[in-house]
């Protein structure tokens, strides 16, 4: 249909007969000459149509935006002074000939070139037409080369792409599951997996050494930016390996992508941090490095203070009292720091303290803040001596159990960070290792990572002895304070996945019914194996920039889980829902 697309054009071919196809990207009509901008997908070519070519010219003026058209005509170089240097094929246009419509089109509903006044909700409703605009092709484009670098990478290093089942049981990954009823099996269903976690174990025992898949995983969950309830990970999995082994690879296979996408060395090798360093310095398991500051504990200087607010937490083993001090922040107003105030009770925190340092030398008369009045003159230098602060500083406060204090002051420091523009430039990337095994909610143990995960120690008794002492064998990687990747090294001795089952107070027979493949499976030889998944929209994110991972995903699905396009989820009609053998409950009204 087409000789060239339309952004090859370029000075070695002046004088060629080129056909091209596309859209109109836009009609002007210049005194008598109409210009057409055309695009496809590599590009924009201007088309310049004569009013002597009376045929050609009378369906040029019928075009509107976004016609389906399809252009034969001659390359020339565009007079002196036309010339646009910010197309790449701005040094030529082509003189029409003949042009055929092949389709018509409705005014669309927004401009193409006009992204910040349309809606989120106006773009996902028409996606096929939000798709057209460069910025959305650049993304999907730039994905896709990301999968063919990773995919080539991983081949070369002797990994099988091997596909998993959609229509499965129960993966717990610590969300609620996306589940398909059977018609053939009334009353049951399937579970859509969560990840392919159990699977590419299974793979690992059947001697498949080394696998990997670009696979959709389903996680019925509360979505933020950053999360979709269908989601494609990166997923890999190698038998008779270890930790090193694998971070070694994968940051391997990290730097590559940022070198080849984006011409950016990544630090080799990456730094690595304990989780608990983590909450300690920044409050979060994953860090931005990038925000150069930190939280300091503060609570055994506040344990006999006169101020219970923050005396009580000091004392409490779950509560924590931290500062997090901000150079130059004595410049934020009032104001400012009320809103960081409230900022913070969105986290839980009940209040948001503060010093001023006005004068370090000028003792309790060079701060100001409302709390001075409670602290010692020992407590107060001890904060300053330890936050390193200085003439110019503020210290925000924390405190409260210790998960609210850094949530809350975590995120502050993220705030602060971008408001006060600390945000340093480049990619901080970095493992975090050392995870606890198990996390103690109201009741009960519940897994870090997921109940697959290796403890670091071999002792069954010593785990079961003291769950919350035992660290496992996880490991995530962080890349500008968004969480990657994770993996770990799993256990491969039916005994100790017996155990772990029990401290999660998942009864013998309960993990018989979920899990007893796995069980079985690790009775039958199973090699000593461990993996990770990567996050591909989230990199895709950074890679890209974009703001939102809806924005590197074709079809997304908003913040409540819907698809705009295509109206889904929507009712099943009665005879469906009666092959399905399900009949609904009474809705609430
Ligand atoms: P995990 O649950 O940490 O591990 O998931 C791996 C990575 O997947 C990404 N991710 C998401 N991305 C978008 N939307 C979501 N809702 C979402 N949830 C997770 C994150 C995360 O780091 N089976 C294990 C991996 C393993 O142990 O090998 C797993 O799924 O970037
Ligand atoms: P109050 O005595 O309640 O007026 O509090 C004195 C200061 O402590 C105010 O600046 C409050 O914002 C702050 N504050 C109160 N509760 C907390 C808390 N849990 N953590 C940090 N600061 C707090």
């Amino acid at each position: 249909m087409r000789s060239h697309t339309c952004g090859e054009l370029n000075e070695s071919l002046i004088d060629d007969k080129v056909t091209l196809c596309g859209w109109a990207n836009r009609r002007r009509d210049h005194g008598g000459v109409i210009f057409i901008d055309l695009r496809d997908r590599e590009g924009l070519a201007q088309i310049v149509f004569d009013p002597n070519r009376v045929d050609a010219f009378t369906i040029a003026e019928r075009v509107r935006n976004e016609y389906v058209l399809r252009i034969t005509g001659t390359v020339r170089r565009r007079p002196e002074g036309t010339e646009n240097p910010d197309l790449p094929t701005g040094q030529v246009e082509i003189v029409g000939q003949q042009i055929e419509i092949l389709n018509v089109a409705d005014t669309p509903p927004f401009q193409l070139d006009e992204k910040a006044h349309v809606s989120e909700e106006i773009r996902l409703h028409y996606r096929y037409i939000d798709l057209r605009r460069p910025e959305m092709l650049a993304r999907l484009q730039l994905r896709a080369k990301t999968n063919r670098l990773l995919r080539h990478f991983l081949d070369d290093q002797g990994f099988l792409e091997i596909e998993t089942p959609m229509l499965t049981k129960a993966t717990p990954e610590g969300a609620r599951d996306y589940l398909v009823p059977s018609r053939t099996h009334p009353g049951q269903f399937f579970a859509l997996p969560q990840s392919p976690q159990l699977f590419k174990q299974l793979l690992m025992m059947s001697g498949m050494e080394r696998y990997y898949q670009i696979v959709r995983c389903f996680r019925d969950e509360d979505l933020r930016a950053d999360r979709q309830p269908e989601f494609t990970q990166l997923d890999i999995e190698l038998s008779f390996t270890d930790e090193n082994t694998i971070k070694n690879l994968m940051e391997i296979m990290i730097r590559k992508v940022f070198k080849e996408i984006k011409g950016e060395d990544l630090p080799e090798p990456f730094p690595s941090m304990s989780y608990k360093e983590a909450k300690r310095r920044y409050g979060t398991d994953k860090p931005d490095l990038r925000v150069p500051l930190e939280l300091t504990d503060i609570g055994d200087l506040m344990e006999n203070v006169d101020f219970k607010v923050f005396a009580k937490p000091a004392k409490d083993p779950k509560g924590r009292v931290a500062a997090l001090c901000v150079p130059n922040g004595k410049a934020l107003s009032r104001k400012q720091i009320d809103d960081y105030t409230d900022f913070v009770a969105i986290y839980g925190a009940k209040g948001l303290a503060y010093i001023k340092v006005n004068d370090i030398n000028g003792g309790r008369k060079g701060l100001q803040s409302p709390i001075l009045k409670f602290l010692s003159d020992k407590a107060i230098n001890g904060i300053l001596e330890r936050t390193k602060a200085n003439t110019g500083s503020l210290i925000f406060f924390g405190a409260d159990k210790a998960k609210i204090v850094n949530e809350a002051l975590g995120a502050l420091r993220l705030k602060i960070g971008e408001d006060l523009k600390l945000v340093q430039k480049g990619w901080k990337p970095l493992w975090v290792v050392d995870f606890p095994m198990f996390e103690r909610d109201e009741k009960r143990w519940t897994s870090l990572h997921h109940p697959f995960t290796a403890p670091n120690i071999e002792d069954i008794k010593a785990l079961e002895d003291n769950p919350g002492a035992c660290l496992s064998r996880a490991y995530d990687m962080v890349l500008n304070g968004e969480e990657i990747g994770g993996g770990s090294i799993r256990i491969h001795n039916p005994e100790m996945q017996a155990t772990v089952f029990k401290i999660l107070g998942i009864s013998e027979e309960n993990a018989r019914e979920k899990f007893g493949f796995l069980l079985d499976a690790l009775k039958y030889g199973c090699p000593p194996h461990g993996g990770i998944a990567f996050g591909l929209d989230r990199l895709m994110m950074l890679l890209t920039g974009a703001s939102s991972i809806r924005d590197v995903i074709a079809f997304p699905k908003t913040q409540t889980a819907s698809c705009l396009l295509t109206s889904a989820p929507s009712a099943a009609s009665p005879e469906q829902m009666r092959e399905l053998h399900i009949r609904l409950r009474a809705q609430k009204t």
